[in-house]
């Protein structure tokens, strides 16, 4: 899969792809993350790429030309199954919108600042756009960070056990149960004895049971669906 990230602030960028499981995935030729400077495309020496918005206000908007020759010079390569806007008015962010993206090939995720995009980008051009919860980030880099990190871990072989993507939280609408590793016994706080106990079909029947409780108890709009 590959994906290209177009960016004001590439520098907020350099870091999250190029460890852990990112790391495992572009390594075994998975997952490709291309960051783009927006200020390639400029349109002019000094480097602009915003302007005041028409009808007043306060905030920058990101400019057409650079954004639109931006975006057809990267089409040229390949075609783009999705060019995704990552904006706080956008359609909230989940698992099932992940898994979804997971299965596409070639996807642009755009990057906005200050008062956002021009709207006729949107118009033209986007074919998704995305909110990664209620709350309004300096930029959307962050958001594609996350955008890119939950879906570079779900494409098949980035994982080693390929059913520990299909255990998280969410795949069934449920949130995982709780985990414990050694010690067995931590300052008087023991592990659950059936944990311990071998026995596989009781150990997943237990956690189950604890999935559906958490959801309960934390998220039961999860359950309503
Ligand atoms: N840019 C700024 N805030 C954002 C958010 N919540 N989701 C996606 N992109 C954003």
């Amino acid at each position: 899969m590959i994906i290209h990230i177009l960016s004001a602030v590439p520098e907020l960028l350099e870091s999250p792809f190029q460890h852990s499981i990112m790391k495992r995935a572009a390594n075994k030729g998975l997952l490709q993350v291309y960051i783009h400077n927006l200020r390639k495309w400029a349109i002019n020496k000094h480097g602009q790429i915003d302007d005041y918005q028409y009808g007043g206000g306060a905030g920058m908007v990101m400019m057409c030309e650079p954004l639109a020759n931006a975006i057809e010079e990267l089409q040229q390569e390949k075609k783009f199954d999705e060019i995704i806007y990552v904006t706080p008015d956008g359609n909230t962010y989940n698992q099932s919108t992940a898994n979804q993206l997971s299965l596409k090939e070639n996807i642009l995720i755009i990057c906005g600042h200050y008062k956002g995009i021009d709207q006729r980008i949107r118009d033209k051009y986007v074919t998704k756009e995305i909110s990664v919860g209620d709350y309004v980030l300096s930029g959307g880099e962050l958001a594609a960070a996350i955008i890119v990190d939950s879906i570079g871990r779900i494409i098949p072989g980035v994982l080693n056990d390929e059913t520990s993507a299909l255990t998280d939280s969410f795949q069934d609408n449920l949130l995982a149960p709780p985990v414990y590793t050694r010690p067995e016994d931590f300052n008087g706080m023991k592990v659950p004895d059936i944990l311990l106990s071998g026995n596989q079909k009781k150990i997943e029947e237990w956690r189950y049971e604890q999935s559906l409780q958490n959801t309960q108890q934390r998220r039961p709009d999860l359950l309503k669906d």
